[in-house]
């Protein structure tokens, strides 16, 4: 069995089976009351567990296990994971009594610690290489969440006009986990996929550094738009508010990640986090482009995107780190369930909306196909995850992980 130590070495063994049965939990609840086993149900209370705890989850788990390795500082200490899982509990019992402020702090906390601890390890880094200039979104993305919470926690009050709660629901919603996954697959999948652009060794330093201040001013220029189209659907103006988030999005994953080219290899979990990205830039233009449909839409990018790449990119970094590097390359049964399921869970959510005669019977079928997916995935890694790792051979796997993405 794992222990406390490996936990904090490795925190994804403890956040990934907890995000995936956090997401089961906002999930199932509209399978619940299609079976007329719930008597109400909450669009709140769902999207925030979805992207508050599930999401989260995989977020926390990916940056505390790769910042530690990538700067070469310290691993988790005890309180921070001890605090991190402490808020998500207590968000998810806030969120059940319907303590929405309570929950909401429990979100902007969370929120504060990824901050503390990237800020903590970016400070102490013993790497002469300067941190990936797309990490520049992590902080951009606690800032939105913060700032999202606060205006939701004052609209709730009654302190605040409503454009201000509308503005602070969607940024503390989408702004902290979009900006978070643009900035990690904007570093990590050009690599996996086999487009990472090679450095120009020519360059002098100053020449380096000069280049380096443009991306950065780029990247200042994108998350200025991409923070002002969330004030644009606080206004109402969802259809043009979404285009120009989808504008962002696309051009940033396009220059970072050539989303639109092969991988270099097969393997299938790559085919299938090319597949989240298109979704993601599909989800958000379809978005703009029927806002009357914004939220089926959405879902293009909720289930098609952000759930099948924390389940692919889940995979990589689960068997990675437990001696499975080479079972990634063969067609994993894992995840033709996962890509089936989802595939499914995606089509019957848009149609719900598109069908509204059949509303309940889609949302309950969307939900079981995404359960089957979810629950067949955890099944597949918890015995990974469980498994202590062989004495000596930690270093030698990380390394191997870190290799990936170099
Ligand atoms: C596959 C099963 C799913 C079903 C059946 C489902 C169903 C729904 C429904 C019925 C709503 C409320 C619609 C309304 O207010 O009229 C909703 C909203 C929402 N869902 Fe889902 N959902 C699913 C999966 C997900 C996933 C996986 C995520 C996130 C990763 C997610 C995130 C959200 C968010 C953030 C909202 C609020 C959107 C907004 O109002 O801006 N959902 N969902």
């Amino acid at each position: 069995m794992v222990t406390w130590h490996d936990l904090r070495r490795e925190p994804f063994r403890l956040f990934f089976p907890l995000g995936t049965l956090f997401g089961c939990l906002g999930v199932s609840h509209w399978l619940f009351y299609a079976l007329h086993l719930s008597p109400s149900s909450s669009a709140l209370f769902h999207a925030s567990v979805q992207m508050g705890a599930y999401m989260a989850c995989f977020i926390v788990g990916f940056l505390f296990t790769a910042l530690p390795r990538f700067s070469s500082t310290a691993i988790a200490t005890n309180g921070e994971l001890l605090v991190v899982s402490a808020l998500l509990v207590a968000e998810l019992v806030c969120l059940s009594v319907g303590w929405w402020i309570a929950a909401q702090a429990c979100v902007a906390g969370l929120q504060f610690v990824v901050a503390w601890f990237a800020g903590r390890r970016f400070i102490a880094r013993r790497s002469v290489v300067g941190p990936p200039i797309e990490f520049v979104w992590i902080p951009i993305g606690v800032a939105l969440g913060l700032v999202g919470s606060a205006a939701l926690a004052c609209g709730q009050r009654g302190l605040v006009p409503g454009w201000v709660t509308a503005a602070g629901r969607v940024m503390a919603q989408q702004g902290f986990v979009l900006s978070i996954v643009i900035g990690v697959s904007g570093f990590m999948a050009p690599r996996l996929l086999g487009h990472a652009r090679s450095v120009d060794i020519t360059l002098s330093p100053a020449q380096a550094s000069r280049r380096r201040a443009r991306r950065l001013l780029g990247h200042a220029t994108a998350a200025t738009a991409f923070s002002a189209s969330f004030f644009l659907e606080g206004f109402g103006l969802a259809g043009p508010a979404y285009l120009m988030r989808a504008a962002v999005v696309t051009v940033l994953l396009a220059w970072a990640t050539q989303w639109y080219r092969r991988p270099a290899a097969s393997d299938f979990y790559l085919q299938l986090l090319r597949w989240s990205l298109w979704m993601m830039v599909l989800g958000l233009w379809t978005a703009g482009l029927w806002p009357r449909y914004r939220i089926a839409m959405l879902h293009l990018m909720f289930v098609g995107s952000l759930s099948l790449m924390t389940f692919a990119v889940g995979t990589m970094v689960v068997l990675s780190h437990t001696g499975g590097a080479t079972v990634l390359r063969r067609p994993l049964w894992v995840l033709r369930i996962v890509a089936w399921g989802l595939g499914t869970a995606t089509v019957a959510r848009v149609l719900a909306d598109l069908r509204p005669v059949f509303y309940f019977r889609l949302l309950g079928l969307a939900s079981s196909a995404w359960l089957i997916a979810a629950v067949s995935w955890l099944l597949f890694i918890l015995p990974r995850v469980l498994r202590p790792i062989p004495e000596g051979a930690f270093e030698s796997l990380h390394e191997a992980a870190k290799q990936r993405l170099r």
